[in-house]
């Protein structure tokens, strides 16, 4: 079985060290993974909320997608797109609005925070509290249940978020029927939470960041800037709270780590470990940032390999949000309409067959039709890209049962299914896009 994560990233400011750590290195680990499908995002519409620059949130977007494919993230072995190249987002943010209790949303931890501090200020509560700010768990949830995540890695304060998420998917599918599969969070426990310059955790809001791919030089200077207690060269000095050493412990391998403690036991001088740090870092980001500096360079290049990206994802989203319309009742007149009002007699899935996309332990990308009640109709082989994949869904999409003919090499016989079943499918799901 596969297992779907995903997680966004707020397009506001420029990747540091701690970013690169706790998240952009283990995502694009995780993401060559057997077994496994990723859908990573620039959640350009969450950015909105907290920044009012435009030009910041499209250089913020660009450095962003261009970190993490420096670090590695292969665009054609995941899905790695922008959240505002996929108009389906808000279109399901505002179906998941209809069945999110308000009290669920006055409960969020980011909501009450800023009330918190309105009251403190003798302010009125909801003072300068966008209703942007108000709805971020109901856009987060759109983020996830589009596509059907089973695991959303994230830090701690974003847990209660996936539980609300959890909350809007069994709702819905409480009413309307199984469509959302229920997320859950990942917490990243064994992940460092990088020190910044000042010692407290790395953060923007506390300005003591490294930018992940400051120049050398700019490298150099801020590593030397890392507090560090008084102690004497000569002096031995404690690991225990130091950030220059959680900092070189996070890009060193253990030997070295060990190595390092050692001298600190040994009464190394801090100008020392600062140099230490700082070319070990290099070490490690030189070839990072090379590419880095290239794909700066090429901004239509990241736009490009974004769009390819949204069109895989909204290969996914467009019939799923198809799917979801129809369940709630915003259907073509020409359908007919069901005789009594109010609940569908059995709630439930959508009359209509849908793909799925996977991949295989041999690596491939696969992808199978199936019908309303989960039969399998079409089995497809494997390919070499999803994209690959996703252009042949495209086609029996568009073009129904003579795609069948022009494709037929790449599916394997499924027993008991006959060509014309295949066909009334494909044709059903045709009726329906040009209805809706
Ligand atoms: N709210 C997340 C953050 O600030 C970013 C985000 C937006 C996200 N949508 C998401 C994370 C969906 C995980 C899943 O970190």
């Amino acid at each position: 079985m596969t297992t779907r994560f995903l997680t966004g990233i707020t397009t506001t400011g420029t990747p540091h060290l701690g970013n690169f750590v706790g998240s952009i290195r283990p995502a694009v680990a995780a993401s060559r993974e057997p077994g496994v499908q990723s859908f990573y995002f620039l959640a350009d519409y969450h950015a909105l909320i907290k920044c009012e620059d435009p030009a910041r949130i499209q250089r913020s977007t660009l450095e962003i997608a261009a970190s993490w494919l420096a670090a590695g993230l292969e665009p054609a072995q995941v899905f790695f797109y922008r959240q505002s190249d996929i108009p389906e987002i808000p279109e399901l943010t505002w179906l998941l609005t209809c069945v999110t209790g308000k009290g669920l949303l006055n409960r969020a931890h980011a909501y009450k925070a800023a009330q918190d501090k309105n009251t403190a200020a003798g302010r009125d509560a909801d003072d300068g509290v966008s209703a942007g700010l108000f709805m971020y768990p109901v856009l987060m949830a759109a983020d996830i249940l589009m596509f059907k995540a089973h695991k959303v890695p994230v830090g701690r304060d974003q847990v209660q978020h996936i539980e609300m998420a959890r909350d809007m998917a069994a709702s819905f599918n409480h009413l309307y029927g199984e469509h959302f599969v229920l997320p859950e969070a990942q917490i990243e426990e064994h992940v460092a939470t990088l020190p910044g310059l000042d010692g407290r955790k790395m953060s923007k809001s506390y300005d003591n960041t490294i930018p992940l791919f400051a120049p050398r030089e700019q490298l150099r200077k801020l590593v030397a800037s890392i507090v560090t207690d008084s102690r004497a060269p000569g002096e031995p000095k404690e690991v225990e709270g130091s950030a220059l050493f959680q900092i070189y412990q996070a890009f060193a391998r253990p030997q070295e780590t060990e190595a390092l403690r050692a001298a600190y036991a040994q009464g190394i001088a801090w100008g020392e470990v600062k140099q230490l740090v700082f070319e070990r870092i290099d070490q490690t980001l030189a070839p990072l940032r090379a590419r880095y500096e290239a794909l700066i360079q090429d901004p239509a290049r990241i736009e490009a390999t974004l769009r390819a990206g949204a069109e895989r994802a909204r290969a996914i989203a467009t019939p799923f949000l198809r799917e979801l319309r129809h369940a709630v009742g915003l259907r073509s007149l020409a359908q007919g309409t069901a005789q009594q009002t109010g609940k569908p007699a059995k709630p439930g899935k959508a009359a209509l067959p849908s793909f799925k996309q996977y991949r295989e332990a041999d690596g491939k990308f696969y992808f199978k039709l199936v019908s309303p009640q989960g039969r399998l109709l079409l089995q497809s082989t494997g390919f070499d890209s999803p994209r690959a994949a996703g252009q042949a869904i495209a086609q029996l999409q568009q073009q129904g049962a003579p795609a069948l003919q022009a494709l037929a090499a790449q599916f394997t016989p499924v027993a008991g299914v006959t060509e014309d079943e295949v066909a009334a499918a494909l044709q059903a799901l045709q009726d329906t896009a040009q209805q809706t």
